[in-house]
């Protein structure tokens, strides 16, 4: 049984501002605020509507099981990593990742990126304190800047316009990037693949490399195309639609289209800490045109995920919302089978996807935050067969990763350890895979998805 949304009020780009917003910034200047967001009222969109349509209709063909999702992307970008490099290395990560999916799944992979306008992020603590000194704190680059000082970490609207230009900038070398010059990308022999000669499963990947070698050389020379031509890459946008002024600012009409679109980013989502059916983010996000993510986890009862969709989706139409579940491997178990049976027994159309991250991050006996290859791996591992054990389909994967050689997160078949977390450690927010550990993921992501089909002829 599908309930109307209870509240039934008009929803109003600006609705949102009757309600409680929780993780808000505490401007200074309330007034240099709102000058800034008329301002940015102004310019000109990220996305196009089109391009968000496009997106939906590909969510609902996911939701079909006619395509697999990769959500793919930094915790927290930098206004500092707007740069040619680190952006045609995240690109090329997402597209190989994708590539190796697209064998596994025997699908059609739809790229997501966390990038152009991942900036805002979440905090358990409003404050930081040290040595006695408390300061705001750190809330991403389009807040604030991460320095401990008063300076730094007093929220400045100006930050918002300095974001959505570098959103621009990076949005516009990645579709340039994307459009041409970038078919390498599609060939193996570009993979960086040292790693996986010290994997267990060295072999299954030396085949599945062979395998995409092979395809790729059937199309160019039998067919006589070049795979670049025939594999478009297109990419969508995501980032968590937090700082609700920011998103409100660029929610508009557009002509012949009805309803309003969010278009920072084709794929806004809503994080758990805002998550409250009651509260203003959820009362944003049910009001636009877009595709939505909504995560869940641990702190997610089956009951408010029904009224979360009772508010969100109550259309029901496939494609408009996916639930990106984040339990943890310790936690999934018990944990995700009671969502995926009040989904079923509602008859709720959702896509599910697995964030195999956010519920595996620990504190390293040195003191950096980090996350085991290990439970990530099993995490998703455990997703897959939860839903197939219950006539469910885990329709996506989404990722924390980086095309840099970081070290972040422990494991993978380089065998990182704790003692190699200070070597390389970059990230503002949470630990990210570096390029080595994503390509592994999606090597052992598209080794299960092919046992599976295998178990299901
Ligand atoms: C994130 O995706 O970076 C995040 C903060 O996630 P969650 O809301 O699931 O904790
Ligand atoms: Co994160």
């Amino acid at each position: 049984m599908i309930v109307q949304d209870p509240r039934a009020g008009v929803w109003t780009p600006e609705s949102w501002r009757a309600l409680p917003a929780l993780q808000q910034p505490v401007y200074p200047d309330p007034a240099a605020l709102e000058q800034t967001l008329a301002e940015l009222r102004q310019l000109p969109p990220l996305v196009t509507s089109w391009e968000v349509v496009s997106l939906r209709e590909k969510l609902a063909g996911a939701v079909r099981g006619e395509a697999f999702v990769l959500q793919a992307g930094d915790c927290a970008e930098r206004f500092a990593d707007c740069t040619p490099r680190r952006i045609a290395n995240k690109l090329k990560v997402l597209v190989q990742m994708s590539l190796v999916l697209v064998l596994g799944a025997k699908l059609p992979v739809v790229r997501i990126g966390r990038f152009a306008g991942q900036y805002a992020k979440p905090r358990s603590d409003d404050f930081e304190t040290r040595e006695g000194v408390k300061l705001p704190s750190y809330r991403g680059d389009i807040i604030n800047g991460p320095e401990f000082t008063a300076e730094a970490r007093t929220p400045d609207p100006a930050r918002l316009l300095r974001g959505f230009e570098r959103s621009a900038m990076t949005l516009n070398f990645a579709r340039a990037l994307a459009k041409g010059g970038f078919a390498d990308l599609h060939h193996p022999e570009y993979f960086d693949l040292d790693w996986s000669a010290r994997s267990a499963q060295a072999e299954d990947y030396r085949r599945l490399v062979e395998t995409i070698t092979e395809s790729l050389r059937f199309m160019e020379n039998v067919l006589g195309v070049k795979a670049g031509e025939t594999d478009r890459i297109d990419f969508f946008t995501s980032h968590e639609a937090l700082h609700l002024g920011f998103e409100e600012a660029q929610t508009r009409q557009v002509p012949h289209r009805p309803g309003y679109f969010d278009l920072t980013a084709h794929f806004p989502w809503l994080g758990v800490r805002t998550a409250d059916p009651d509260g203003a983010h959820v009362e944003f996000l049910r009001g636009i045109e877009n595709p939505i993510g909504v995560k869940v986890g641990p702190t997610t009862p089956p009951e408010q995920l029904l009224r979360l969709l009772d508010v969100l989706h109550p259309q029901n139409v496939p494609g408009r919302l996916t639930l990106i579940h984040r339990f943890g491997a310790g936690k999934i178990e018990a944990g995700l089978p009671g969502l995926i049976r009040a989904v079923q027994a509602d008859g709720r159309n959702v896509l599910w996807i697995c964030d195999p991250m956010h519920g595996n991050t620990r504190a390293a006996s040195n003191g950096y935050k980090t996350r085991d290859f290990e439970e990530i791996r099993r995490e998703l591992d455990l997703a897959f067969d939860l839903h197939a054990g219950l006539g469910s389909r885990l329709g996506g994967v989404h990722v924390e990763m980086t095309g840099e050689n970081v070290t972040e997160c422990t494991g993978g078949a380089r065998g990182l350890d704790e003692s190699d977390l200070p070597r390389a450690y970059e990230t503002m927010v949470d630990p990210r895979l570096n390029y080595e550990q994503s390509l592994e993921i999606a090597f052992l992501v598209a080794a299960k998805m092919a046992k599976l089909r295998l178990n299901c002829d």
